[in-house]
C-alpha cells in the first residue's frame, strides 16, 4: 500500500499505519505504544453521544499534541474569518463574481464571504470562504477548531496534507477536513481558487433515502479516506488555529503531521461528485432540489438542517408538460450558491465558475428572463444537461455578509436586474 492509497466508505471505522507494527492490535492506549509513539484520542462528537452519532479516532504520533507553547493572535490573513457589519443586513438578493488569484499560500488567502447562524459560541451555523493561492504552505499548518471545512476545488488541484493522510483533488472533487484536524495544503499546478465550506454544527452525514430506497444519491462506497501517511520534520513550524472566529499561532518545532498510524472513524475524506447518483422526474414537474442533497448537517428542529450541501450536476432532463429549470420560489431556508464549472440551468449569464450567490430567506428568486423565456418555448424532447456543476449550501439560518464582501468590486451591482423585463400575465377579456 503506498502514501496515496484510500480506503472507502462514509463514517467506517478504519485502521492504518504508514510503518508496519505501529498500530497497537486490541487496545487502544497499551502501557507502552509501539516505537515509543503517543496514543491520542481525538472525539468529533461528546464521549456520551449515541453510538451511530459517536466519532472519534485514535492517532498514534511521534510526540502529543499537547506539546507546544502558547498561542498568540495570528494576523496574516486579514480576510478570513473577520466581523461582519453592525449594520442591519438589507433583504436583497447578492451576487459575487469570481475573486482574482493573488500571491498568497491556500490559510493566508482565505476569504470569508458570508456567515449563517450564531456560529462557533454556539456550534452551530456555517461561514462560507473563498480561497484563491499561488504558494504553498510549507512548515506551516492550520486547523480548525470552530468547524469540520467542506473544500471544493474551482481552479486547481489541491494536495492536502492532514494528520491522518493525504488528500488529492482537483475540481469536481470534494474534501472535508474534520474540526480539529490539523493539515497544510500545496498547490500541485501553481495556483488554485474554489470555496470552503466550514460548518459549525453537526458533522454532516448522508441524508436519509425514505422511499428512494436503500441506494442512490451518494453512495457511501464513493468516499475515500486516506491511509496513514506522516512527515517527520523539525526545526520552526508553524500552526495557526481558528478559535471562536479568530487566528491564533504557535510555532511547535516539529511538524503536527507526526501520525504515523491511526485508527477510528473520525478521519477525513474526498468524494468525486461525478458518482453522485441523481435523481429525478421521469414523469412531470421536478423534485424540490433537496433530491440533490449529497450531505447534511441536522439541527436541533427535525428535518430543518444547519447546513445541507447539495449539488446540480449533469442530468437528463425528461419531463412532460413541464417548465424544467428551477421554478420561482421563495423559501424559508436561505441558500448560497457556486458554480465549478459550465453554465447553471437558472440563469442565462452573469453566473461564472467561481462566482457566488445569495438568496436569504424569503428572497423571491428563480431563473431569470432569458432562462425562462427559452425553458417556456422550448420543444420539450428529452435533453441532457451536461458540462456543468453547481452547487448549493443551504442553511436554515440567515447568511450576512461580511465587511469585504458588502464592499468588494466583484459584487455585481446589477444583480436585480436578473429579474426585470418579464412579460405581464395577459388575463381572457
Ligand atoms: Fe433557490
Amino acid at each position: 500500500m503506498s502514501d496515496h492509497d484510500y480506503m472507502t466508505g462514509f463514517g467506517n471505522h478504519f485502521a492504518t499505519e504508514a510503518v508496519a507494527g505501529a498500530l497497537p492490535a486490541g487496545r487502544n492506549s497499551p502501557q507502552k505504544p509501539p516505537f515509543g509513539l503517543y496514543a491520542e484520542q481525538l472525539s468529533g462528537t461528546a464521549f456520551t453521544a449515541p453510538r451511530h452519532e459517536n466519532r472519534r479516532s485514535w492517532l498514534y504520533r511521534l510526540r502529543p499534541s499537547a506539546a507546544h507553547p502558547a498561542f498568540i493572535r495570528y494576523d496574516g490573513a486579514s480576510l478570513f474569518a473577520p466581523g461582519t457589519s453592525e449594520a442591519p443586513l438589507a433583504p436583497n438578493r447578492l451576487r459575487w463574481g469570481p475573486l482574482e488569484i493573488g500571491p498568497q499560500d491556500w490559510l493566508d488567502s482565505l476569504t470569508t464571504m458570508v456567515v449563517a447562524g450564531e456560529g462557533p459560541a454556539t456550534q452551530t451555523g456555517v461561514a462560507i470562504h473563498i480561497y484563491r493561492a499561488q504558494k504553498d504552505m510549507e512548515n506551516r499548518a492550520f486547523v480548525s477548531g470552530d468547524g469540520e471545512m467542506l473544500i471544493l476545488p474551482e481552479h486547481g488541484a489541491l494536495t492536502i496534507l492532514t494528520e491522518l493522510g493525504r488528500l488529492d483533488i482537483k475540481p469536481g472533487e470534494v474534501a472535508l477536513i474534520p474540526r480539529g484536524v490539523r493539515f497544510r495544503v500545496t498547490l500541485p499546478d501553481g495556483e488554485a481558487r474554489g470555496y470552503v465550506a466550514e460548518n459549525h454544527g453537526a458533522p454532516f452525514r448522508l441524508p436519509d433515502l425514505g422511499p428512494i430506497g436503500s441506494n442512490g444519491l451518494g453512495n457511501p462506497r464513493d468516499f475515500e479516506t486516506p491511509v496513514a501517511w506522516f512527515e517527520d520534520v523539525e526545526g520552526e513550524y508553524q500552526l495557526v488555529q481558528k478559535f471562536m472566529g479568530h487566528l491564533w499561532a504557535t510555532d511547535l518545532g516539529r511538524s503536527p503531521l507526526d501520525v504515523v498510524a491511526w485508527h477510528g472513524n473520525y478521519a477525513p475524506w474526498k468524494y468525486d461528485l461525478s458518482r453522485f447518483n441523481t435523481i429525478g422526474s421521469i414523469s412531470f414537474d421536478h423534485p424540490d432540489p433537496s433530491i440533490f442533497t449529497v450531505l447534511t448537517s441536522p439541527s436541533d428542529m427535525p428535518g430543518t438542517a444547519n447546513v445541507d450541501f447539495v449539488i446540480f450536476p449533469p442530468r437528463w432532463m425528461v419531463a412532460e408538460d413541464t417548465f424544467r429549470p428551477p421554478w420561482f420560489h421563495r423559501n424559508t431556508m436561505s441558500e448560497c450558491m457556486g458554480l465549478i464549472t459550465g453554465q447553471y440551468d437558472a440563469k442565462a449569464d452573469g453566473f461564472r465558475p467561481g462566482a457566488l450567490s445569495l438568496h436569504n430567506q424569503m428572497s423571491g428568486h428563480g431563473p431569470d428572463v432569458a432562462s425562462w423565456q427559452g425553458a417556456t418555448a422550448v420543444d420539450l424532447k428529452p435533453h441532457k444537461i451536461d458540462g456543468t456543476m453547481a452547487f448549493m449550501i443551504e442553511s436554515r439560518w440567515i447568511f450576512q455578509p461580511t465587511d469585504f464582501a458588502l464592499r468588494t468590486s466583484a459584487l455585481d451591482e446589477d444583480y436585480d436586474q436578473a429579474w426585470t423585463g418579464f412579460p405581464k400575465a395577459k388575463l381572457p377579456d
